[in-house]
């Protein structure tokens, strides 16, 4: 891909950093990612950004930037938070160090009404994090906004170098995208970001790293596993899309992943160890010991699919990445831990045999760059789907049978949604089981049956959550349809309960 004029972010750091890129990106410019001590590859860029970055310009091995080169690309530079400190340290400005770090919401008060504070509130707010704080400015410098209490936190260098102390780049900072947005006007014309491009170059990436090996890549039928396969059979490399039915997917799904697969072009191989996963569940109640047996024989039955393949792609997205580095604890970091980064993983990582070409991109890029080769809207707009399928919508032991009810249940839940418009309203929805039996009655007779939950819910990111205020007529349909078809079941309930105090899944 041409790099001419292009916003070379430099990256020191802050776990924000491929936010700045994927910002810009929206902005509609090309932007890349380099490490500071690249500096002199990152070709011929329009404009240069420092992100931040967790040291303190005092640390000993405290990040550097070659400055003279940096001046001589004579291009707009914008320092972010560490990047700030950095510039005003290289103008021949001081910085205090501290050792607590200031977290959290400031105001912003622009002094000036123009440059990066053009169009931007008198008052906004945003958020910061950061250990330095400017001390001395040096004679070429202007302080170009402050905080509520008066404290630098902008600064402007001669007419092109810029500095931020806050993030801009983070939603908290209300009037961020803005104030980049402007960064990037007091640039000339800089190169435009199209998704087809990037596709190229993720191709060309692909191929350089594959050549003529054999590829395999373990898919599920989500977003994100079926772009990926999709992207190495347009890359022309030779690769092999292993999914394994573990008797936990909700109706017709394994025969649906199979079937567009195939409509695609992808070679897919179907690994059906229903048996062996029930097999195993079978009389198991605790909801960790469930995850654990079908995370690990998960990992035994892939890897006997994979057998002695020489590469291995995963479709680990942006996000992904940030979580595992930096919240070892949550529940889905840990899954995914258990799956993408498993010893035999890391092996292959430092043999450079796993390929994660998604790892730069955001959900909804993805989904672009699946809409660029042509992948069906139904499957780039699917909602999350947990690796351990339905086991974690149906407490205690797991039967055939009441995994088939589950299915019924849900693929009535579905159906009804996506006529209604509502799907595409929700973020996650499903039918579960309650596992206790009541009283009912249908037709003439007493029923003794189940009772399934629907659950529709919408969120930003899975870690906060509200259910959805369905209307009545939908519920009332959708309750009558699983009555009337699902045997087994002769109550509907419906779900209202909020993430927190409750989870999305009900194990
Ligand atoms: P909870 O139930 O924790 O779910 O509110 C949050 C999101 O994570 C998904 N989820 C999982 N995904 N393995 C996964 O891959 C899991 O064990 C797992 N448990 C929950 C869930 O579907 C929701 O989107």
């Amino acid at each position: 891909m041409e790099e001419i004029n292009h916003v070379a972010v430099l990256d020191f750091g802050s776990q924000y950093t491929q936010l700045i890129v994927r910002r810009v990106r929206e902005l509609g410019c090309f932007a890349k990612l380099y490490q500071p001590e690249n500096l002199s590859e990152i070709g011929k860029p329009g404009a240069i950004i420092l992100s931040g970055g967790p040291s303190s310009t005092s640390d000993e091995d405290a990040p550097d930037i070659d400055f003279d080169l940096l001046k001589s690309y004579q291009v707009p530079v914008l320092g972010v938070c560490y990047g700030m400190q950095l510039l005003n340290i290289k103008f021949g400005g001081s910085v205090k160090s501290s050792k607590h770090r200031e977290y959290g919401q400031a105001g912003l008060f622009p002094v000036v009404t123009e440059g990066l504070y053009a169009d931007i509130s008198a008052e906004s707010q945003v958020w910061m994090s950061h250990s330095d704080t400017v001390d001395h400015l040096a004679d070429n410098c202007k302080i170009i906004a402050k905080n509520q209490h008066g404290t630098p936190v902008s600064l402007q260098w001669g007419e092109t170098f810029y500095g931020i102390q806050f993030h801009p780049e983070v939603t908290h900072s209300h009037e961020g995208t803005q104030i980049l947005k402007n960064f990037l006007n007091t640039c000339g014309e800089l190169a435009e970001f199209k998704i087809e491009d990037f596709k190229q170059e993720l191709i060309e990436g692909i191929r350089q790293k594959c050549g003529d090996k054999q590829v395999v890549c373990g898919v599920s039928g989500g977003v994100d596993s079926t772009v990926l396969a999709v992207l190495l059979n347009e890359a022309g490399v030779n690769v092999q899309a292993i999914y394994v039915d573990q008797g936990l997917m909700r109706k017709n799904e394994t025969a649906e992943v199979e079937a567009n697969f195939k409509r695609m072009g992808v070679p897919i191989t179907v690994v059906d160890a229903s048996e062996r996963f029930l097999t195993a569940l079978a009389g198991e109640a605790d909801p960790e010991k469930k995850r654990k047996i079908i995370g690990n024989m998960f990992i035994d039955v892939f890897w006997d699919a994979v057998g002695n393949a020489e590469m291995l792609a995963q479709g680990t997205l942006y996000p992904d990445v940030i979580e595992s580095a930096s919240n070892e604890n949550s529940k889905a970091s840990t899954i995914k831990t258990h799956h993408n980064r498993v010893d035999r993983i890391l092996e292959m990582q430092k043999e450079g045999k796993v390929l994660e070409p998604l790892a730069e991109l955001f959900k909804d890029e993805v989904r672009e760059l699946g809409a660029t080769m042509g992948i069906d809207a139904d499957i780039l707009n699917r909602h999350p789907f947990p690796g351990p399928g339905l086991a974690v919508r149906c407490p205690g032991d797991l039967t055939k049978e009441k995994l088939d009810i589950i299915r019924d249940c849900d693929a009535i839940f579905i159906e009804e949604l996506k006529s209604s418009g509502w799907y595409e309203k929700t973020w996650q929805a499903y039918a579960g089981l309650i596992p206790v039996k009541t009283v009912g009655v249908k037709g003439d007779e007493r029923s003794y049956e189940f009772a399934t939950n629907l659950r529709a819910v919408i969120s930003e990111d899975a870690m906060t959550a509200d259910w959805v205020d369905l209307p009545t007529p939908l519920l009332r349909k959708v309750s009558s349809r699983i009555l009337n078809e699902v045997d087994g079941i002769n109550r509907v309930l419906y779900d209202i309960s909020s993430k927190p105090p409750a989870s999305i899944e009900w194990e």
